[in-house]
């Protein structure tokens, strides 16, 4: 059973000014149960270890695929299945537009956590999709058929923010177990989801079509998607790869902008996002709102909230020169000079891109009026998670999983568009 953690250690790297936190990661044993493992008396091992293979989460179960079977409503609504859910941004965004979460899988535990929690209904598989044999799946489902399948196959191979990009990265074959999959539940409808990164990187672009295409008996084609124009206040380009079994070629005009110059809303800015939440020093948590929203987008986040509490709202903790970094910094520019893309954000812009973060310094940007780091609740409100979305594992895990998922929002213009086919 893991033990009480040893006090953090600050580590620099490479002369830069960048800090990080020894990672929290924690290799769960074959045959532990998931669900009794206590995340705060863990040992942690070191990122610096070079045992742990470069971007690959110490959380990653390793052990036969844990299946946990839920209980499916008879409710009529289309079914989905997603593989590499990940915290469960997509299944959301389908989940908003009337579709029911059936299954999700993914190898990082405490995204499966999270996507458990929120979606009380769902069976899950933790475990790497390699193991998993989809006519288990199958047998999750009481005989019903899948309506749509969702991969949001990892991106790291192909990511611009990976210095290391590779087109043989092995991440990159993960799009062959999706197939593997449509081999065999025959979905009606197939969506993958990936970072821009891939249509510079290989033929893969074309080749994903065309083994899609065959496996799924469809047409498959894809687009990038600009995450502002569906009303997610931060600068995110996901390429999305739709097939419809037996049907047309899927029209992406049908999936409708809802901000942006081709509509009568202006994009969503990081005030309308997180301005009503709790200013905070560092290491400082609130649990209550202490302003009403004043911005539309603010009121959605809200609105589905049963009670007044306010959740995942803990600031980053930052040893002092941090802190002065940040102070020092004017909003809307790098923190640091190596890292264009680590800013410190300003009221009036999107965010850029939140990623999961490599070897995961313990924040992305800084917060525009306070001398921190961000949230993992402003992340998700950058992300276009509801505030009664709660994301389980602490900060570290919580900037994985929120770097990882597709906002909602986008999901769910996606999902509307593909629900006219069933
Ligand atoms: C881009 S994220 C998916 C995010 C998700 N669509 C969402 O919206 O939240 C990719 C996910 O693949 C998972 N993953 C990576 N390798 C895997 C493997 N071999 N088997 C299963 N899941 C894996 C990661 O843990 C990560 O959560």
């Amino acid at each position: 059973m893991p033990t009480k953690s040893n006090p953090k250690q600050y580590k620099g790297v490479e002369g830069d000014v960048q800090i990080l936190v020894e990672e929290d990661a924690y290799q769960l044993k074959i045959g532990e149960n998931p669900d009794n493992i206590n995340f705060d008396l863990i040992d942690k091992i070191s990122v610096w270890d070079k045992s742990v293979k470069v971007e690959e989460n110490g959380y990653y179960w390793k052990g036969d695929p844990f299946i946990t079977k839920g209980k499916l409503p008879d409710n009529g609504k289309p079914l989905v299945v997603e593989l590499f859910c990940g915290c469960g941004g997509t299944s959301l965004g389908f989940e908003l537009a009337g579709f029911e979460i059936a299954i999700g899988c993914d190898i990082h535990q405490p995204s499966i956590n999270t996507f458990k929690a929120n979606h009380p209904n769902v069976s899950t598989v933790l475990g790497d999709v390699r193991k998993v044999n989809p006519k288990s799946l199958l047998q999750l489902l009481d005989g019903r058929r899948v309506d749509v399948l969702i991969g949001g196959v990892p991106c790291q191979g192909f990511s611009l923010n990976n210095r290391k990009r590779h087109e043989n990265d092995e991440r990159n074959l993960l799009y062959k177990e999706f197939i593997r999959f449509v081999k065999e539940l025959k979905p009606k409808v197939v969506v993958l989801e990936n970072v821009s990164g891939m249509k510079s990187t290989g033929d893969f672009v074309e080749k994903i079509e065309k083994d899609l295409s065959l496996a799924g008996n469809m047409t498959v084609k894809s687009k990038l998607l600009f995450a502002p124009d569906y009303g997610v206040p931060q600068s995110r380009t996901r390429l999305v790869f739709v097939g419809i079994r037996g049907g047309k070629e899927f029209d992406f005009s049908e999936i409708k902008k809802t901000h942006g110059p081709e509509t009568n809303k202006p994009y969503v800015t990081i005030k309308d996002a997180i301005g009503d939440l709790p200013s905070l020093k560092p290491n400082e948590v609130a649990i209550k709102y202490k302003k009403e929203p004043f911005s539309d987008y603010q009121k959605l986040m809200r609105k589905s909230l049963k009670d007044d509490k306010l959740t995942n709202h803990k600031a980053p903790n930052h040893p002092k020169e941090v802190i002065e970094k940040i102070k020092n910094t004017r909003p809307g520019t790098p923190m640091y000079p190596k890292f264009k893309q680590r800013i410190r954000l300003s009221w009036d812009i999107q965010s850029p891109t939140q990623v999961s973060g490599g070897i995961r310094p313990q924040f992305q940007f800084g917060h525009p009026s306070d001398s921190r780091g961000l949230t993992i609740r402003e992340r998700c409100r950058l992300q276009s998670f509801p505030d009664n979305f709660i994301i389980s594992g602490g900060i570290v895990q919580g900037r994985v999983q929120t770097g990882n998922a597709v906002p909602p929002l986008l999901a769910k213009a996606i999902a509307l568009a593909i629900k006219k086919h069933l």
